[in-house]
């Protein structure tokens, strides 16, 4: 009330002069000042409200702030002007160093995860399988189990090889050189699953000596290529490598 009073145009200086010596219009032993009294007259109201005594606050204490002031801005003789770059320079490296540090959090806390989704080491382990190749001897078909299916890999010998890169492409119902689905062309790697319906192929058999699937009857030859029966594709090869001359990795 005393605040919107005290904005009110020409009475402005007077009005503010009067806000702040409230405290002398209250006599000692009254709770109400002389004007509401009506022991002097004035042209405002001064009033508090019905059993509110009004007092003017001198006797409240500023804290002092030194301890949380900069340096450069305790002495309140000198501009702050002066210490303005300083200043500035001194927020900017803060703020720089805690965007570097919240950056750095953040992808730590993404990268774990992420990571976190990925599969275990065990995992990975199962998801590889190393075959040491002097264990099957030159002629023979091995089967291995790798990711839950069966993996076939045969040694083949020299008269197998010419036979199969000899092969006609044209009567292939799948058309593949045998050069594109070897690495060393005396080991051959396939998943040892039919391309029909998921049977499981028995090696050394069939029309074409490779692979023969007993469920409908399809001929696989010995680069796993389909050459009869229902089956529209060639066994699958996967991913393998060879680290050395007597050791292969699947997957
Ligand atoms: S599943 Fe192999 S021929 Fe049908």
């Amino acid at each position: 009330m005393m605040s919107i009073t005290s904005r009110s145009g020409a009475f402005s200086p007077y009005l503010q002069a009067a806000k702040h010596s409230v405290k002398s219009l209250v006599l000692p032993g009254t709770k109400e000042p002389l004007a509401a009294a009506g022991k002097i007259g004035v042209m405002f109201c001064v009033c508090p409200a019905p059993g509110v005594t009004r007092l003017a606050h001198t006797d409240i204490k500023v804290p002092d702030f030194t301890d949380y002031r900069r340096p450069e801005v305790v002495d309140p003789s000198k501009s702050s002007q002066e210490s303005a770059d300083e200043r500035r320079a001194f927020s900017y490296l803060l703020t720089g160093a805690t965007t570097v540090i919240g950056v750095y959090a953040a992808k730590t806390v993404v990268t774990q995860f992420v990571s976190s989704m990925s599969a275990s080491a065990d995992v990975l382990a199962l998801s590889k399988i190393e075959i040491k190749l002097s264990d099957i001897p030159e002629g023979k078909n091995m089967t291995f189990k790798w990711r839950g299916k069966p993996l076939f890999v045969r040694h083949r010998t020299e008269k197998e090889i010419a036979a199969e890169q000899a092969v006609n492409m044209a009567e292939l119902r799948d058309p593949q050189h045998d050069n594109d689905r070897v690495v060393n062309p005396k080991w051959m790697i396939v998943l040892g699953v039919c391309t029909h319906l998921g049977c499981v192929p028995i090696a050394n058999a069939g029309d074409f000596g490779g692979y023969y699937c007993p469920c409908h009857g399809s001929h696989y030859d010995a680069s796993g290529r389909i050459r009869k029966g229902p089956a529209p594709l060639n066994l699958e090869v996967p991913y393998y490598e060879f680290p050395d001359d007597d050791t292969v990795v699947v997957g």
